[in-house]
């Protein structure tokens, strides 16, 4: 993405404002079926993705750093998010029709929230403003079942379902859909 994190969400906002009706996203399935992530024999293994097809990125990224994040990220992207940057990193040539805007360059996970990190009760503790991944999602049970992959960690998956189209815009998880986006999402894990 071209713009950073908050500013990216300022102009979501103020597109918000004069959109009438919030526009529902297509799950992926509708754009690939299941073989875009799938497949039913000869799978390899990747933590978070059930009969992973082995389709991954194969960019370099600089990630996520700061003063203030108390996470360690692994060198590169893992998990489910390894998956989703196989075609969002830009240069998957059978993506290359993909608007700018839903790809991440080599240096754009610098500019995102933090991902391929693990989100544990420690982390909660040291945070002193995130819930402990034992409490519960707004999504039926706790959020380490609910939003974290099976190494606890924090990936593209956490925020996004890309299987349901009635997450509604950007397949946001847990999202409360008005004219704007609002905090639903983010307060699922975080105390502010
Ligand atoms: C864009 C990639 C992608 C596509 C396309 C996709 N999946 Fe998935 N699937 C995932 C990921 C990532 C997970 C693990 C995280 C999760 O459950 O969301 C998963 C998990 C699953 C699981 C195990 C977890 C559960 O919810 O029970 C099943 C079953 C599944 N997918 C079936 C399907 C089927 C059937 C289709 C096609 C209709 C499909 N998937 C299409 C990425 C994908
Ligand atoms: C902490 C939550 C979070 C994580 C983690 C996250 N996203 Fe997002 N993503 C969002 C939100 C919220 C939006 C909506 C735009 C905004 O407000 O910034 C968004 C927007 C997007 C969009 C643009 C969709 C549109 O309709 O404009 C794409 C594509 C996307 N994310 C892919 C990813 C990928 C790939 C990853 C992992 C590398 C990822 N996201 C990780 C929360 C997240
Ligand atoms: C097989 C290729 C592929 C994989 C794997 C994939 N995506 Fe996508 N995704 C796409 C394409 C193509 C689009 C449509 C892009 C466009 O219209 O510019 C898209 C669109 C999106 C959007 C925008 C939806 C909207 O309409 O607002 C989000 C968010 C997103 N993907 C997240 C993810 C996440 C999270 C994962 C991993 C779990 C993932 N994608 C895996 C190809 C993929
Ligand atoms: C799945 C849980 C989860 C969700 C959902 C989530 N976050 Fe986070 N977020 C975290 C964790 C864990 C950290 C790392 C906290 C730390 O370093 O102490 C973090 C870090 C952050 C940080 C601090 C980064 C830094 O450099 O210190 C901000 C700001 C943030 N998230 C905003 C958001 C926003 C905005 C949303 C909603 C769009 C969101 N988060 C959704 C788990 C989540």
């Amino acid at each position: 993405m071209k713009l950073n994190f908050v500013r990216l969400r300022l102009l979501l906002a103020l597109v918000g404002l004069l959109t009438p009706a919030v526009v529902m996203a297509l799950a992926h399935p509708d754009l690939f079926g299941c073989d875009g992530c799938h497949t039913p024999h000869n799978v390899e293994v990747l933590p978070g993705v059930p009969l992973w097809n082995g389709s991954e990125t194969t960019t370099r990224f600089v990630m996520y750093s700061s003063d203030t994040f108390q996470g360690t990220a692994d060198g590169q992207p893992g998990g489910d998010s390894m998956l989703c940057l196989g075609c969002h990193d830009g240069s998957n040539p059978n993506y290359a029709w993909m608007n700018p805007d839903h790809s991440f360059g080599t240096d754009e996970l610098a500019s995102s929230h933090p991902i391929s990190f693990v989100y544990d009760s420690a982390l909660a503790a040291r945070d002193g403003a995130l819930k402990d991944p034992s409490e519960a999602s707004t999504l039926g049970g706790t959020i380490l079942e609910d939003l974290l992959d099976p190494e606890s960690k924090v990936q593209c998956g956490s925020c996004h379902d890309v299987h349901s189209s009635s997450v509604g815009d950007s397949l946001l998880r847990g999202y409360d859909y008005g004219s704007q986006h609002g905090p639903g999402l983010c307060r699922m894990c975080h105390i502010k």
